[in-house]
């Protein structure tokens, strides 16, 4: 049966009563040799970090390899990965905005493979595109000069043609922070939160995708942060932490509550926002990034669940929510609580886009099993839009398809307008930087974007199975 849940298969009894059990997608693992499972409640483990070898603060040199390497999830029982540097996650790359980035990638996988800069303004020729692949044993440099005004949490990952959801899900994905010139928060103790899913069969072994995977988007059966699973986070009593969370699944859908606090909201996918905003939850879709402030107002020695809520992301013939999930605990200390620092009114200053000169139209529909967009399976030979550079642009895109579905356009952030579902429009409350949203079915979504860089890119859906399999549109910038 497919209803033994996330929490079920995890050694320590979880921290929350279960919600919504049905339809959660999670497959059962069964069983491990040895009866091992992978363990939870560990603190937070720091991301590694790639460090420069260049002597220069200007320039940030490091070096990336994918490569097939064994890791032990389940203490005893060795699971091959594929990883950046042997690592899963890969390293945390941290830059300031104005840096260059040279990055020497070598493909060691068996298959073509690219790095793609999710997020950030990079030339198309940098940007590892599936019309630049880099062949099994060969390697290439990367390297652009990150904008002023750019800084934020994004994530580095493979774009190949077809082989993107595979080399994801078997572990190749890492965090990249552009940090600002001027940073308000700067002062806050900060942890960064790689949220990845992690699938393994009855034997420890990272299983390929099956049909109904690439019909619904990939779901593991454990959600790892760091790397670990359910992790704990410990806090001083009255201080704030700023967490920088990516969601780096490739199709988990994440309702993200803290039990007993607010999560005030202060950065989305390009960086901060205006005014820190309080949330009793944040959605966050495959791809999407926030930072939120958390004030720890409860009592020394308590533990509070960071949830992931239960949400029916509206699977084909799937009906039901997911099931509620424990992404990882935070823990009190017993010290002396600190008085709660102030928190800054004004994060940074956005400016709203003023009337598009020209307009663009995506409809995402669903043919068979199949997804296309404007009609048509990806083409990587095919100009699908031709934006001309420089020009302020309106996009409308609807989703005819079915199910959920997360947009995501390369070359930068855009800023979302309205939303319109069941005849009503609403306007975009929170003006931010964003380069991925969320399409409900029957919804159109519109924003307004800017392409500086000339040359070849792509937009498409990041449910990384359905980018694999054809729901993808080119755009050339001229
Ligand atoms: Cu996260 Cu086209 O990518
Ligand atoms: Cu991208
Ligand atoms: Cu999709």
């Amino acid at each position: 049966m497919r209803r033994r849940t996330f929490l079920e298969l995890s050694a320590a009894a979880p921290l929350v009563p279960l919600l919504g059990c049905g339809g959660g997608g999670n497959d059962s693992t069964g069983p491990t040799p040895g009866g091992g499972s992978v363990p939870t409640g560990a603190e937070l483990v720091e991301l590694p970090r790639l460090s420069s070898s260049s002597g220069n603060p200007k320039l940030f040199e490091g070096a990336l390899t994918a490569v097939q390497a064994q890791t032990q999830f389940i203490p005893g029982v060795n699971t091959q990965v594929w990883a950046y540097n042997a690592q899963v996650p890969g390293p945390l790359i941290e830059v300031n905005e104005g840096d260059t980035l040279r990055i020497n990638f070598v493909n060691s996988l068996p298959q073509d493979s690219t790095i793609h800069w999710h997020g950030v303004p990079v030339p198309p020729s940098q940007d590892g595109l599936p019309q630049d692949p880099v062949p099994p044993g060969a390697s290439r440099v990367y390297q652009f000069t990150l904008p002023k005004g750019v800084s934020g949490t994004f994530w580095y990952h493979p774009h190949p043609h077809e082989n993107s959801a595979e080399q994801v899900f078997r572990g190749l994905a890492g965090m990249l922070i552009i940090r600002g010139a001027k940073d308000p928060l700067a002062g806050f103790e900060q942890k960064n939160l790689f949220i990845s899913d992690l699938r393994l069969d009855a034997q420890g072994a990272i299983p390929a995708n099956s049909d109904q995977d690439r019909l619904q988007g990939r779901e593991g059966n454990h959600l790892l942060v760091n790397g670990r699973e359910q992790p704990r986070i410990t806090i001083r009593p009255g201080s704030i932490q700023r967490w920088r969370i990516v969601n780096a699944t490739n199709s988990r859908f994440l309702r993200l509550a803290l039990a007993n606090h607010t999560l005030t909201l202060v950065g989305t996918d390009g960086g901060l926002i205006r005014q820190p905003v309080p949330r009793g939850e944040i959605p966050l879709s495959p791809a999407e990034r926030v930072e939120v402030l958390v004030t720890a107002n409860q009592g020394a020695g308590s533990t509070h669940p960071l949830l992931a809520l239960p949400y029916d992301r509206q699977k084909i013939n799937v009906p039901g929510p997911s099931a509620q999930l424990t992404v990882a605990t935070i823990a009190y200390s017993n010290d002396a609580p600190v008085a709660t620092p102030r928190v800054p009114t004004t994060l940074r200053s956005i400016s709203k886009f003023g009337s598009p000169v020209a307009r663009k139209q995506v409809i995402f529909q669903k043919n068979g099993d199949q997804f296309l967009v404007n009609g048509k399976l990806f083409d990587l030979n095919r100009v699908d839009l031709r934006s001309n550079a420089g020009v302020l642009e309106e996009w409308e895109v609807t989703n005819l398809a079915g199910m959920d579905h997360p947009f995501h356009i390369h070359q930068g952030q855009f800023q979302i307008v309205s939303r319109t579902k069941g005849g009503a429009t609403t306007n975009e409350s929170l003006l931010a930087w964003k380069d991925t949203f969320n399409i409900t079915p029957a919804e159109t979504v519109r924003f307004r974007m800017q392409f500086p860089r000339k040359g070849l890119s792509v937009f498409h859906c990041h449910i990384l199975e359905h980018e694999a399999h054809g729901m993808m549109g080119v755009h050339q910038i001229v």
